[in-house]
């Protein structure tokens, strides 16, 4: 492997060879003496980590080259500078650190001591590095309209919105609860061209039968008792553009009746009117429900059934989406470390063997939800099992052999892998701890093509 690069920036002859005699064998050591040289070799080498000594020539007796070297440095890389400076001066050592560098070390030089200093320098330095490609990586082709996923179920669910997105037509998103139903709804209406008139959502489970048609169409005044004034309806609400219809499975048989007409006719009156009023909505509609078992038990009319899904998006339940699991459990970890300013920085592979054997009933919305739980408790770097609490509730595991929950285990991780690293065999391999050869093998034995 590469060793890791350092550049010491360093006046004094004997100092500058003393250090790379004593740091040579750990670290691919460069050297500079004054600001020019140094600000080269930041810009060919690009070294992780730099001792920058503060008195630098012209003016090897004062700070002002160092400082001034330092914030050259900032403007250029994404370096850790430690600064080396005199025990008296300590408010020089604070003000560079005030300036952005990583920390301070004084003269003379502990060897041992700065070993340690420089070891942390480059593990954060590494971590950075990690949570900047991931950002990136989930910035780029992972991700699509704020929705997360690079697996194939999930690519080709982003392929059809983008197909359907700009047209009018009626579709119904279903998949089970916490899959994204309402994340695509939003997309499709912010790829519209209705993107700046309305959205609203109205769930059809939520609100009680007697209060619903009002709801969604309005009142006149003195339509019932308690309708003291006029009101617009949800439909009125959404005028030019676009209506969620959640949970639409919900929706009684009286309503459904009404809807189908509005849908039919984009005309419909409020209750206690006779005015018809004319609007003109984009109709999106959910169901995590069963629409065809509940038509043949009578309880969703087919003619509305047929009105609202000419095409349906089925979201795949998160278990069923190869290599998303890790992927979206990397970027929550990101996102709630962050927000709760806290400093974890990935998982136990433990954990990650959890993560991958737990059945996710809730979807995305239980892995959000425990991760940011387990960020919350996490009292170490890494995410443990137990931080996650989900153990004990896997994937019916109760039955399997040692041997056949292994190579539950393997063949998960081995296709997440995979997935992370874009089918990359060196990489993955590498990923994993184990040489290609075995990866091949096991592919094999497990089952896993190759792409
Ligand atoms: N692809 C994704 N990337 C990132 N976050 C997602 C993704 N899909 C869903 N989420 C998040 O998961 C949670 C649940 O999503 P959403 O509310 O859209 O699910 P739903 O299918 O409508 O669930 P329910 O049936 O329970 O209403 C939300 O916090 C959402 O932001
Ligand atoms: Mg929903």
């Amino acid at each position: 492997m590469e060793k890791d690069k350092l550049l010491i920036v360093e006046d004094d002859e004997d100092v500058r060879k003393q250090m790379k005699w004593a740091l040579n064998k750990d670290y691919q050591v460069l050297l500079a003496e004054d600001r020019s040289s140094a600000m080269s070799l930041v810009k060919q080498e690009s070294p992780s980590v730099i001792t920058l000594d503060l008195g630098l020539p012209p003016y090897p007796a004062d700070t002002q080259e160092g400082f001034a070297t330092l914030s050259e440095i900032q403007e250029h890389a994404k370096a850790k500078v430690i600064v080396i400076t005199g025990r008296v001066e300590k408010e020089h050592a604070l003000r560079a650190i005030g300036l952005g560098a990583y920390d301070y070390f004084y003269k003379p030089i502990q060897i041992d001591e700065l070993k340690v200093v420089l070891q942390r320098a480059f593990h954060i330095h590494r971590l950075e590095e990690e949570q900047l490609n991931l950002q990136k990586k989930l910035q780029n082709e992972d991700s699509f309209e704020g929705m997360l996923g690079a697996s194939p179920q999930i690519q080709e669910v982003f392929a059809v919105i983008r197909k359907v997105a700009t047209t009018d037509v009626s579709i119904l998103i279903t998949g089970e609860s916490g899959t994204g139903k309402e994340l695509v709804a939003r997309a499709m209406h912010r790829l519209s061209s209705r993107k700046d008139e309305p959205f609203v959502v109205i769930n059809c489970g939520a609100i009680p039968e007697n209060l619903l048609e009002s709801e969604l169409f309005g009142h006149e005044k003195g339509a019932f008792t308690g309708a003291h004034m006029q009101k617009k309806g949800r439909v009125e609400a959404a005028q030019g553009g676009t209506l969620f219809l959640d949970e639409i499975g919900e929706l009684p048989m009286a309503l459904q009746v009404k809807l189908l007409r509005f849908l039919q006719e984009q005309k419909f009156e409020r209750v206690g009117g006779r005015k018809q009023i004319s609007i003109d909505v984009r109709v999106l509609a959910a169901t995590n429900r069963d629409l065809k078992q509940r038509m043949e038990e009578g309880r969703f009319r087919e003619d509305l059934y047929h009105r609202i899904s000419v095409v349906t998006i089925a979201l795949p339940p998160l278990r069923e989406r190869e290599g998303d699991i890790l992927l979206l459990a990397n970027a929550f970890l990101q996102k709630f470390s962050h927000e709760l300013n806290k400093k974890v920085s990935g998982f136990s592979q433990p954990a990650v063997n959890a993560l991958l054997s737990h059945s996710w009933t809730g979807n995305i919305r239980e892995l959000e939800n425990s991760i940011k739980r387990a960020v919350i408790m996490a009292e170490g770097r890494k995410i443990s099992p137990a931080d996650l609490e989900i153990s004990g509730n896997h994937n019916g595991n109760g039955n399997l052999t040692l041997k056949e929950a292994r190579e539950q285990i393997e063949r998960a991780l081995i296709i997440e892998t995979l997935a992370l690293c874009k089918d990359n065999i060196t990489k993955t391999s590498k990923k994993l701890g184990i040489s290609r050869p075995t990866l091949y093998e096991l592919m094999d034995k497990l089952g896993i093509s190759k792409k």
